[in-house]
């Protein structure tokens, strides 16, 4: 058999779609997974009458493969991507490179780039966005390293990539760990908006009482407008209206409420602290995953802590798509972004990565989980004002802020008042709030810091560092 063009290591769900996407579209293929027996599975299963080769050891692998060689490993980020590193490099020849296609840490892929250039391979952190099916029929790609790498898989990444109107949804995103950092803050987006959307299902149950099937409809009104069209507001109408097959109630009442993570979403957070980028709705939607985790606690409390009873506000009728609720999803979703989108541009400049913010949107308009018609607006806004510092002060973006404000505010407080928690509605009232106000209280901050720590401030009236004994 003639050498393959692509290979590729770890035959997981992911790693299965990803080469039969590359072979689909022209890229003969070798696979290698630790165990052979799943390797044999595949070939005889979905890699049956396919342009795909097993291999049985990472030797045999690389030699299957023409040169330079292009392998992407699919395994599980940590520990495991060092392990492929070290036991492939031994067969690996000069300008031979790996990929990897993991949610890695962008620290990681900072150092494995360094690591592996020094042996004159090429390496490439790589985010993979769409789920098993994206992977399958064309994800979003984050490909991230030395220009010189990408250029070497440019044919097939685009290839393999989702479609939209102006391109295919992969792009150079820059050098190191950039490809990876946008994932994570990727991920980061991604837990916000479906913390929002969770949020507002639990407004239209408990304070409505509304059926699984009429909150899907909402959602499928949302899902028409060019605000809120996006997979997923798509796939939580379908998880509405879906029923246990068992007793035909509503499938999702049937679900433990505790949410897990693998880590993408605390790393964009941690990041965001560390860069001094404000990301509280991001935040709100992360805490809630873990408030969520902590069950048994929030069970005990429930029979001592006492709130209000849940009273009827206003959240508008199923046939104006519940206005007022549609306002506070539409803002803590352009929140999301804005925050996702402020994060980059301060990480570009911190890790000097020359982030394209119009490209990231572009990229992002198809085949990922975040993908939605809001990107084009955003891809918009920052092509024509490439310094743009938040999303929010864009005149279109800005209309939205301005005319549905209001609307958000009626939602917090009804749910203030009815003892509903809505942490990323109300993070992101507040960051709206706190970003759209000139003079914030942290004049007072400064004044204490200075009096029991002479910490020092400055003045708005003149220049300079000041200091006061305040308890004299
Ligand atoms: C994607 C997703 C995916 C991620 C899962 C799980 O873009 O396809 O982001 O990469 O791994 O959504 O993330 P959590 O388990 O942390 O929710």
């Amino acid at each position: 058999m003639s050498k393959s063009h692509f290979g590729l290591i770890g035959l997981g769900v992911m790693g299965e779609n990803l080469v039969l996407n590359a072979e689909r579209n022209g890229f003969s293929s070798v696979v290698y997974n630790r165990t052979y027996s799943k390797t044999e599975e595949f070939l005889n299963a979905r890699g049956a009458g396919k342009n795909i080769q097993g291999a049985t050891d990472l030797k045999d692998f690389v030699d299957k493969l023409e040169r330079p060689r292009r392998i992407l490993m699919m395994v599980k980020a940590g520990p495991a991507v060092d392990a492929v590193v070290d036991q492939i490099s031994p067969y690996l020849e000069e300008g031979d490179l790996l990929i990897d296609g993991g949610n890695s840490d962008y620290q990681d892929t900072e150092r494995r780039v360094q690591q592996l250039e020094s042996k004159s391979f090429g390496f490439i952190g790589m985010g993979v966005s769409g789920g098993a099916k994206g992977a399958l029929e064309g994800p979003s790609m984050m490909p991230g390293g030395t220009k010189s790498s990408y250029d070497a898989i440019e044919s097939l990444v685009s290839k393999m990539a989702a479609q939209v109107e102006d391109g295919p949804c992969v792009t150079y995103i820059g050098p190191g760990g950039s490809g990876h950092l946008v994932k994570t803050v990727h991920n980061g987006i991604e837990y916000g908006i479906e913390q929002i959307l969770a949020e507002a299902y639990d407004l239209m149950k408990r304070v409505k009482g509304m059926s699984g099937v009429q909150m899907a409809d909402v959602l499928a009104q949302w899902n028409a407008t060019e605000e809120l069209s996006s997979y997923l507001v798509e796939i939580t109408e379908v998880c509405l209206r879906t029923k246990d097959p068992d007793d035909g109630a509503d499938l999702v009442e049937k679900i433990m409420d505790q949410a897990g993570q693998k880590g993408t979403g605390l790393w964009t957070v941690v990041t965001a602290l560390q860069m001094g980028a404000p990301v509280p709705t991001i935040y709100a939607s992360l805490n809630g995953r873990v408030m969520s985790s902590i069950k048994q606690q929030r069970v005990h409390a429930e029979g001592i802590l006492k709130g209000p009873a849940v009273i009827d506000f206003d959240l508008g009728q199923p046939g104006d798509a519940m206005a007022p609720l549609m306002d506070a999803v539409v803002l803590s979703c352009v929140a999301s972004y804005a925050q996702g989108m402020e994060l980059l541009r301060i990480a570009s400049n911190d890790l000097d990565y020359s982030l394209h913010m119009p490209s990231i949107a572009q990229i992002w308009k198809g085949g990922c989980i975040i993908r939605s018609r809001l990107l084009k607006r955003i891809q918009d806004a920052f092509n024509s004002d490439p310094q743009l510092e938040n999303l929010m002060i864009d005149p279109w973006f800005a209309e939205q802020v301005n005319r549905r404000l209001p609307g958000l505010a009626k939602v917090v407080a009804g749910a203030a008042e009815a003892g509903i928690p809505v942490p990323c509605f109300s993070s992101t009232l507040d960051y709206i709030n706190s970003y759209r106000t000139g003079r914030l209280p942290q004049n007072l901050v400064q004044a204490m810091r200075d009096c029991f720590g002479s910490h020092t401030y400055k003045r708005v009236d003149q220049d300079g560092s000041f200091h006061t004994e305040w308890l004299n």
